[in-house]
């Protein structure tokens, strides 16, 4: 799979990344994590254009802590957590089908719920790309879209979830790989965090 030439971007939402992630290893972990893909919605679970799979906080914590054998994820997130180490992550992938297009949201959940990820990782694995897009400026619920909203184009960046975003697969199916980094890390702490690895 090609590296994508992809343009810097540093700014309120996303801050794409100087770091060569391995594909092949990141697909191998896609492929591994099968037995847990489920699709949207979650509570339903029936075939549909998009579906995610992955390795929960509280599984992440639990072999970082020793309480669970390391072999319980795959050794690339258990070396990709080490070298980012970003306190509280999940690990996971999103696929999404050609011509789905998904609401604008922040990953919060919503104002009752507030305990999804403040920032993600993100790798895009396929080689046409999906971009993102956020509105163009920090919005409450209700969430809208714009002509002026934003829309870019990465290879891997640090994406700040909790600005309201949305994707539109168009032509392009999309498989994006994405470590989710939660409370007390938020955007900014991270990307200081990337920053000072030299990333
Ligand atoms: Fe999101």
């Amino acid at each position: 799979m090609k590296l994508l030439k992809q343009q810097q971007l540093d700014n309120d939402q996303i801050y794409t990344l100087d770091y060569e992630f391995d594909k092949n290893r990141l697909m191998d972990m896609f492929h591994e994590l099968e037995p847990t893909n489920i699709y949207w919605p979650w509570h339903i679970n029936e075939p549909s254009p998009w579906s995610k799979r992955g390795w929960s906080v509280r599984t992440v914590k639990a072999v970082f802590d020793g309480r669970a054998p390391r072999d319980s994820i795959h050794r690339y997130a258990y070396e990709i957590l080490q070298h980012f180490g970003m306190g509280m992550v999940s690990f996971g992938f999103f696929h999404t089908k050609e011509h789905f297009e998904y609401p604008v949201h922040t990953d919060q959940g919503g104002r009752l719920k507030d305990n999804g990820p403040l920032a993600s990782i993100n790798v895009n694995l396929l080689d046409n790309p999906v971009p993102i897009k956020f509105t163009k400026e920090l919005q409450d619920e209700p969430y809208s879209k714009s002509d002026d909203d934003h829309s870019y184009l990465y290879d891997s960046a640090l994406i700040n979830t909790s600005w309201p975003h949305y994707i539109t697969t168009d032509n392009n199916e999309r498989i994006v790989f994405r470590m989710a980094i939660f409370k007390p890390f938020d955007f900014y702490f991270a990307k200081d965090r990337i920053k000072s690895l030299g990333y």
